[in-house]
């Protein structure tokens, strides 16, 4: 009878009633090293939030006309897009490119999505890493459109001789600075004009030489510092930073103006014999760079970035006096100074103004008690045009209780009103933590 009952019970539970709690830990173990288990946070990393919700979108924002046009080529001409992503990672540009929206894509469309499965013919990706390389090919190796190849783009040929050209020839966060000598970035940019059969887009990503976040480095002599010492210090926070100091990774750096991007072009234009023309150049992160947080080169530099992290951070409430920012001018820099202080002005009264819409917010009656004073006529327009979007956030969501409006909905969408603003006063002149450049090259004299 004991045997039957002990057969009984292998039968129901087999060789489970054999296993010791330490045993059923390895199911623990293996999770946490599959990755899954990652404390994932959107408050620091490389993916966090400004990340996610500032610089990929806005670098979305800015190509989306551009590859809006070149997909209106290809459909035109009869032929799929080619990509070719030059020091491509992780594929980190690949899923930059995807992310891209159609504009008129309204609340009921469900593909938004500008490059779609039917009109990509190839992405291909090259770069020096091969652990990176094998990370792309891990997500993406069983796609047949989308390919990873080892490869130096200070050597361009090598990269593009053996393919047939392509319609976007492309570099993300920062990639096109990895050319410390400007010999090299014209020899690309020649051989791209080469290489192209009748017209391109060429997207260079390059940091900004006057991003608030290296203050201490600005020179009047452009030829005093080319190439920064650019430590990889920021994807850890404050404390693991330090104990880390001695290992920390460095790079050497181009920091690129306008002025000098400009030059770069011009001379690879004259010696291409093909015009290569600058279509548009943005300044991505301004006062939001990852080096904010860290000071590394400016011992004036807030913890915007920390800041603007929290407003995007689900169920977290953000001080809003976190996000004042004090702009400390450096003598000699006249024309920087005067768009820093402005930007200042700018971001500060929308800060205040959300501030106070929260406090005379009356969530009983759903109205601002007091009543708001009108916003001057004498503010920027996209100042006036947030502060307004603002009120109508709070006045429409404000009530709402459950959810916690203020940090789920209000928070995130100042976050998108002081992103808008950024982007509507930065002029492209090297001021943010990239400086992103797009160039058409077209041979037949048409111009997207
Ligand atoms: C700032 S990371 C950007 C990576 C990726 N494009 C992204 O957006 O996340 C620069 C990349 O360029 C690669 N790289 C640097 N110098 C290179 C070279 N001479 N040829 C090819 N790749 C290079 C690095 O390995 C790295 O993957």
């Amino acid at each position: 009878m004991e045997q039957a009952e002990k057969e009984t019970t292998l039968d129901h539970h087999g060789q489970d009633e054999e296993l010791t709690p330490e045993d059923q830990m390895s199911a623990y173990t293996e999770a946490v090293k599959s990755g899954l288990y990652a404390k994932r946070s959107g408050l620091v990393g490389k993916y966090d939030n400004v990340r996610r919700y500032w610089e990929d979108e806005v670098t979305r924002i800015f190509l989306r006309p551009h590859l809006s046009k070149l997909i209106d080529r290809c459909r035109a001409n009869m032929y799929r897009l080619r990509i070719l992503d030059l020091g491509c990672g992780g594929a980190d540009g690949y899923e930059l490119l995807a992310g891209i929206r159609q504009r008129d894509a309204d609340l009921r469309t469900t593909e938004v999505t500008m490059i779609t499965d039917e009109i990509l013919g190839l992405y291909k990706g090259v770069d020096l890493n091969e652990d990176l390389l094998d990370q792309a090919r891990q997500i993406y190796g069983d796609n047949p459109k989308l390919s990873f190849e080892v490869g130096d783009f200070t050597k361009p040929l090598d990269c593009i001789r053996e393919s047939k050209p392509f319609d976007l020839y492309f570099t993300s966060f920062g990639t096109f600075s990895h050319h410390n000598d400007d010999e090299t970035a014209v020899q690309l940019l020649c051989d791209i004009a080469s290489h192209v059969e009748d017209y391109c887009v060429v997207v260079c990503d390059w940091l900004g030489r006057w991003s608030y976040e290296w203050q201490d480095l600005w020179t009047n002599n452009l030829a005093d510092l080319r190439n920064m010492d650019y430590v990889v210090s920021y994807i850890y926070d404050e404390e693991e930073r330090e104990l880390r100091r001695d290992s920390l990774e460095h790079l050497l750096l181009r920091v690129m103006s306008r002025q000098e991007a400009d030059a770069i072009i011009k001379e690879a234009s004259r010696r291409a014999g093909v015009e290569i023309r600058p279509l548009n150049f943005f300044d991505r992160s301004v006062i939001t760079g990852r080096h904010m947080d860290t000071r590394e080169y400016n011992r004036h530099a807030q913890p915007m970035r920390m800041a603007v992290n929290s407003l995007h951070e689900t169920n977290i409430r953000t001080d809003l006096s976190s996000l004042t920012f004090n702009y400390v001018p450096k003598p000699g820099f006249d024309f920087i100074n005067d768009y820093y202080e402005h930007l200042q002005m700018c971001w500060n009264t929308l800060v205040e103004h959300a501030a106070h819409l929260l406090t005379v917010f009356d969530e009983e009656k759903r109205e601002f008690d007091p009543e708001l004073e009108p916003v001057p006529a004498s503010y920027p327009p996209a100042l006036r045009d947030m502060m307004e979007r603002l009120r109508l956030i709070v006045r429409g969501t404000g009530w709402l209780g459950y959810g916690l409006p203020r940090e789920n909905i209000i928070e995130p969408q100042l976050g998108y009103a002081l992103r808008y603003l950024v982007c509507n006063l930065q002029r492209g002149q090297g001021c943010g933590h990239g400086l992103v450049s797009v160039l058409e090259i077209s041979k037949n004299g048409t111009s997207s």
